[in-house]
């Protein structure tokens, strides 16, 4: 049966009727369902919750499915944890994050803040760790 809902589709493919079809799976059988078979292409998700509520773990997981079901290329911006933590917890659901990097499909990525040089002075003058 043809798949209805083509994680590679692209837009510009498709008659403009159809644009709401243009999904994007999660992988994530029921969540997907819950969806109508995925994410609108083209939009920004906000996922909101309680900590520990399983933010980190659904992005983690989407973006494993895209690399390993959907050959997408997936990348992990942290602004909290350290990634040496995303590779640990995703290693813990059996996700190999550092080998999915090695063969250049994936990448966690911790942009750290730029101090000033003003800042970095301060601190210094400080001897503030
Ligand atoms: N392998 C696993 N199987 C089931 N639950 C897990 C596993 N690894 C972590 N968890 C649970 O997932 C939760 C953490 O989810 P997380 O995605 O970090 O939440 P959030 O990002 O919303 O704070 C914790 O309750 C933790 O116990
Ligand atoms: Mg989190």
């Amino acid at each position: 049966m043809k798949d209805p809902y083509p994680r590679n589709s692209r837009a510009s493919t498709i008659a403009p009727e159809e644009i709401r079809m243009d999904r994007v799976r999660t992988g994530i059988d029921g969540l997907d369902q819950l969806l109508h078979g995925g994410f609108l292409r083209g939009d920004a998700i906000l996922l909101a919750g309680a900590p520990g509520t399983g933010k980190t773990s659904i992005g983690m997981q989407y973006l494993y499915n895209g690399v390993t079901k959907y050959k997408e290329p997936g990348l992990f911006i942290t602004f909290e944890e350290f990634p040496e933590r995303i590779y640990r917890d995703a290693d813990n659901y059996g996700w190999d994050f550092r080998a999915l990097e090695e063969q250049g499909k994936l990448k966690v990525l911790l942009p750290l803040p730029r101090c000033s040089s003003k800042t970095s002075s301060a601190i210094r003058a400080l001897s503030a760790r």
